[in-house]
């Protein structure tokens, strides 16, 4: 009896006994035919645009391991416990996620542009070589600080775009961050400036505005053509049509401010300016690349930012403290932002975005195909299986975090070795994590001391908390309304 529920595990890390895979609990679906119906619109309790809920009811009804069939054949585990997520993500050896599968159909069938399908959907040897060569640009300290002065111009900018944007009492911040987020993008991967502050630039049909729905379009389709049947494999679902229609337009973008770069020199600090001097990459993998940056650069940095700023209007005390820290770094705000104040000097700061993506990450959780046979919370779980950490519920939970739902920056800055470091993993974890995340920090922080070291926020938007929609990240389900009322010294 007890050989057929205890299994003999060996993974590199130990030898166990784990017991079944099979008696992993979770939903199966009826008939063990899988959950997927529990997810279609009108029938199930289930919606792929609000995996956090789902989330949290799979914990509560099964646990801190769950495993759940979407379809026979294709399960999901999930993973809750801090110490299962860390043992996941510590992995070496080219980890591999299951992700944009209909986005790399799509650049595999056009071979004259992409080499390989880019950084986000490819795994193996084929993704390593990609990212060795790559993330020194993005990832480096010093790489990252020598955007600073860039960010912070175009940071002013904004602030004069967001002053001339203010019709009525309040503004939805989401769509003005948008277009920062796409302004920096374009900057930092091109060197190009797309103007998009400018008032054509605003109209429906320019390329500003277009590139920033050609993103939400993309991401938006990613995960339904990830789970479920992937009929698109076979025909033009009409998902598939929505994302190759949008791809094609990023792609022209991307290929045109290619051309650009090159026509200019590729002079200056671009991310492609210096990738083209490397020898171990080619066109196709810089405009792969390019497209890559394109797409994840955007939408992720903007609702990131939009419920940064939405906890910090909604947090008078938590403002006053940021302003004083503001002000120190910036004695003058006409002046350009020192970056070695950004490594010393904005401690509050950081602790403030850090607890913002504590609350509100743009992703639940962080997802890997296992390369090898893995135990988890006592169960086996074999090589293969997808598996997905579940941080944004476990983060709101309150075994790991005192008063788990309230925003208290504080506690990074009093108990922070007491907090488990594997459940606020916004950026994922180890060698496959986001390879700009210090871009992206660094660009959050500047935002954040120069709104406020301008301007006063208030919250105008719904009284009550703000909840999240699901479009393969997370994106603030309602307006963000804040009154901007500027500083009078
Ligand atoms: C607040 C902003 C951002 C957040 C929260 C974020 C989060 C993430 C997460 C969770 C992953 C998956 C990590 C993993 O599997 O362990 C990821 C991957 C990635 N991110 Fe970001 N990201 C952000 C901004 C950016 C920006 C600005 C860019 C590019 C300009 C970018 C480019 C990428 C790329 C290319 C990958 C795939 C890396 C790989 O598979 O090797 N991200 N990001």
């Amino acid at each position: 009896m007890l050989t057929k529920l205890l299994k003999i595990s060996c993974t590199s890390r130990q030898c166990t006994f784990a017991k079944p895979y099979e008696l992993i609990p979770g939903p199966r679906g009826p008939f063990g035919l899988g959950n997927l119906y529990n997810y279609l619109p009108g029938i199930g309790s289930y919606s792929w645009q609000r995996l956090h809920q789902a989330g949290q009811d799979k914990y509560d009804k099964y646990g801190a391991i769950v495993r759940e069939i979407i379809v026979p054949g294709q399960d999901i585990v999930w993973l809750y416990d801090p110490k299962d997520i860390a043992s996941l993500l510590n992995e070496r050896d080219c980890p591999q996620r299951r992700s944009h599968l209909a986005l790399a159909q799509y650049r595999k069938k056009r071979p004259e542009v992409y080499k390989t399908t880019g950084l986000l959907p490819t795994n193996g040897p084929d993704w390593w070589r990609l990212r060795a060569q790559l993330q020194k640009e993005l990832s480096a300290p010093k790489s990252v600080r020598n955007f600073v002065a860039q960010v912070d111009g175009v940071t002013k900018e904004f602030m004069r775009f967001l002053q001339d944007s203010r019709a009525g009492d309040s503004i939805d911040m989401l769509p003005q961050l948008t277009r920062l987020n796409l302004e920096l993008t374009c900057l930092l991967t091109f060197g190009a400036r797309l103007q998009s502050f400018s008032p054509k630039e605003q109209d429906s049909d320019s390329r500003s505005t277009r590139l920033m729905h050609a993103a939400e379009t993309t991401n938006s389709c990613i995960l339904p053509t990830d789970q479920g049947l992937q009929l698109w494999r076979f025909m033009e679902t009409p998902n598939y049509r929505k994302l190759s229609q949008a791809q094609s337009y990023m792609e022209e973008v991307a290929l045109e401010l290619f051309e650009e770069n090159l026509k200019n020199g590729s002079k200056g600090t671009s991310l492609i300016s210096a990738y083209l001097k490397n020898p171990e990459l080619d066109r196709s993998d810089v405009v792969g690349t390019a497209a890559d940056l394109l797409l994840a650069g955007i939408d992720t940095t903007s609702y990131a930012s939009a419920f940064l700023l939405y906890h910090v209007a909604r947090n008078p005390e938590v403002q006053q403290r940021l302003f004083e820290e503001a002000k120190r770094v910036l004695p003058n705000p006409k002046e350009e932002l020192c970056a070695d104040a950004l490594r010393t000097d904005i401690t509050y700061t950081r602790a403030v975005l850090k607890e913002s993506l504590r609350l509100n990450p743009i992703a639940v959780g962080v997802g890997r195909i296992l390369n090898q046979d893995a135990v988890f919370s006592g169960y086996f779980v074999p090589k293969g299986t997808t598996v997905v950490t579940q941080n944004m519920v476990a983060c709101r939970l309150a075994q790991h975090f005192e008063d788990p739902l309230h925003f208290h920056p504080d506690r990074w800055l009093q108990h922070r070795s007491a907090l488990n470091p594997y459940l606020v993993l916004p950026f994922g974890h180890g060698m496959r994590a986001c390879i700009a995340r210090r871009l992206a920090e660094q660009n959050m922080h500047i935002l954040l001391l120069r709104l406020l070291r301008d301007y006063e926020l208030i919250w105008c938007g719904s009284g009550d908390e703000m909840d999240v929609k699901t479009l393969l990240i997370n994106k603030p389900d309602s307006p963000v309304l804040i009154d901007l009322r500027k500083r009078s010294e």
